[in-house]
């Protein structure tokens, strides 16, 4: 199972903004609403632009590109929640001062 990895520190990341960290092979947008942090694939699924670039809104993010819309909380495509179009979630904790994260390993394929 993967650890948690230390991204940054409390306070790097002003309220209502983002910012993009390399997590076991993945950009992960790192979101803080009020005191809370977030963490969702950085990668739009639409056209892979940096969701950390959007603008926040509550718990939403609306792409720079296309101004698609995606929860920051559950990864959920507001524009069309029926659509099983998501961005992949991952979680978050603060340690201290530092904000970790964790990526899941991606699946091994049987042998
Ligand atoms: S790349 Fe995000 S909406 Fe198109």
């Amino acid at each position: 199972m993967a650890e948690f990895v230390a991204v940054a520190k409390v306070g790097d990341i002003p309220p209502g903004e983002a910012r993009t960290y390399p997590v076991g092979g993945k950009l992960v947008a790192v979101f803080r609403v009020g005191d809370e942090y977030h963490a969702i694939n950085d990668l739009c699924p639409h056209m892979g632009a940096s969701l950390a670039t959007g603008w926040v809104e509550g718990n939403a993010v609306t792409c720079p590109w296309h101004a698609w819309r995606f929860c920051i909380t559950d990864g959920l495509w507001l524009d069309n929640p029926k659509s099983k179009i998501r961005t992949d979630v991952y979680e978050v904790r603060v340690v201290g001062n530092d904000i970790e994260i964790r990526v899941p390993e991606p699946a091994q394929s049987p042998p």
